[in-house]
């Protein structure tokens, strides 16, 4: 058995009793890769001037957010409900940072009334907050020109994105802030999600910091995150190499430091990184078929629970448990695993080599701690799985229950 799988927290748990405790499927987190994968982002470069923000949107369990905030990361918000629940984990003001898009006066209200600091990623945007809070404090989502990412849709910087500032219309921000009183206090970016290699986010670093240094008395500037993992793990993709990037970062920011002045800080925002690996799904087979010369395998986790595949055609290493033993894959089929959603694109994954499976078998969706629950849904009025936490002593502790069908009647007015 691949020595990663091996030593992979799903191969240390009773996978057949949680399924059973706590239904099919099942999300289930380790708190040791949390806490491991945490710490390896906090401390990336050890200076007082540099932090890590976590992007809540990858995960917003409240109790995963909880252990977020004790290793000593800040935190992004993008919605008002997730500045709501980063409030409840017990995040304070100071460490929330909101990175809106397109948002009406009255969620800009909510933020700037909590003494949140909020960027805007338009000129437009910039003018209500600075009818909203003259005098205020602001920052500024700049696209740097470039994006990254593993699909189109997560690309967030370059020319065909809907986000940021474009560099030429700087002095024009400039005046509108000039306008209001606004004090420009912070610049950010956030290039795209997933990438594994360093150069275009150095590259992004690079371009930030060039529109950083036309603006005086900035406190900070924010990369954004994008930090990617090896999803082809099984496989032998490589890891993002943190040690390389920390060693290309450091020199770059601390010359920056130097010749700006003053005690500017520096972030980044990874949202990914932390949960990914920490979690995985667990789901049942519930029937296997035959049809034009395709062996489908009928699993419950539709994408309801898990969009990623649908959405960017993500891939995801699945392993199989029976009778609580990893399945080990030796006499390999090809075989299309597909979810119970009512839609043709409901597959998990196209023509995968599996050890031959039958009904009653567990599979291990892994790697789905990042917009795994996240971006669940009731589609088809499932219910969406409980949530489960492996904790430091082993034990499973459940941090989210199953959604009952008394929640799918929640909000309607009888
Ligand atoms: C502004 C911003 N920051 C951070 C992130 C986190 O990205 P990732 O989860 O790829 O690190 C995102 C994700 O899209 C984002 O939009």
């Amino acid at each position: 058995m691949n020595q990663l799988m091996k030593d992979h927290f799903l191969n240390r748990i009773d996978v057949e009793s949680l399924v059973k405790e706590y239904g099919s499927p099942l999300y289930v987190y380790d708190e040791k890769t949390l806490r491991e994968r945490i710490r390896e982002l906090v401390n990336l470069l050890p200076y007082p001037w540099f932090s890590v923000s976590c992007s809540i949107k990858a995960n917003s369990n409240l109790h995963l957010l909880g252990i977020v905030r004790e290793e000593g990361m800040e935190a992004d918000a993008m919605s008002p409900g997730e500045i709501y629940i980063l409030e409840k984990a017990g995040f304070d003001a100071s460490r929330i940072f909101y990175v809106g898009n397109n948002v009406s006066a009255e969620e800009m209200k909510f933020v700037l009334d909590r003494g949140i600091l909020a960027s805007v990623d338009s000129l437009s945007q910039l003018e209500l907050l600075g009818r909203i809070n003259p005098g205020g404090r602001v920052a500024l989502r700049f696209n740097p020109g470039a994006g990254a990412g593993h699909h189109e849709k997560v690309v967030t910087a370059g020319s065909k994105t809907k986000f940021a500032i474009q560099e030429d219309l700087l002095e024009d921000a400039r005046a509108i802030a000039g306008k209001y009183g606004l004090k420009v206090v912070g610049i950010n970016q956030h290039i795209g999600s997933l990438y594994l290699d360093t150069k275009p986010f150095i590259d992004s670093v690079k371009a930030l910091l060039r529109i950083a240094s036309q603006f005086e008395n900035l406190e900070f500037v924010d990369f954004g995150g994008g930090f990617g993992i090896p999803y082809r793990k099984l496989q032998g993709e490589e890891r993002l190499d943190l040690k390389d990037l920390a060693g290309q970062l450091a020199p770059i920011l601390m010359e920056f430091r130097e010749n700006y002045g003053g005690d500017i800080r520096f972030k980044v925002e990874p949202g990914r990184y932390p949960f990914a690996e920490s979690g995985a799904i667990l789901g049942t087979v519930h029937a296997i078929k035959t049809s034009y010369g395709t062996k489908y395998i009928g699993t419950d986790i539709g994408f309801n629970v898990l969009m990623r595949p649908i959405l960017y055609d993500s891939y995801h290493e699945i392993v199989a448990f029976r009778n609580n033993r990893l399945l080990d894959g030796q006499d390999d089929e090809k075989v299309t695993i597909v979810g119970n959603i009512c839609e043709s694109g409901d597959i998990l994954a196209k023509d995968r080599p599996m050890p031959p499976l039958r009904e009653g078998d567990i599979i291990g969706v892994l790697d789905a701690g990042s917009y795994g629950y996240s971006m669940a849904s009731n589609y088809n009025l499932r219910l969406r799985p409980a949530e489960v936490l492996i904790t430091l002593d082993g034990n499973a502790r459940l941090i989210r229950r199953r959604d009952t069908f008394e929640d799918l009647l929640a909000g309607f007015r009888f």
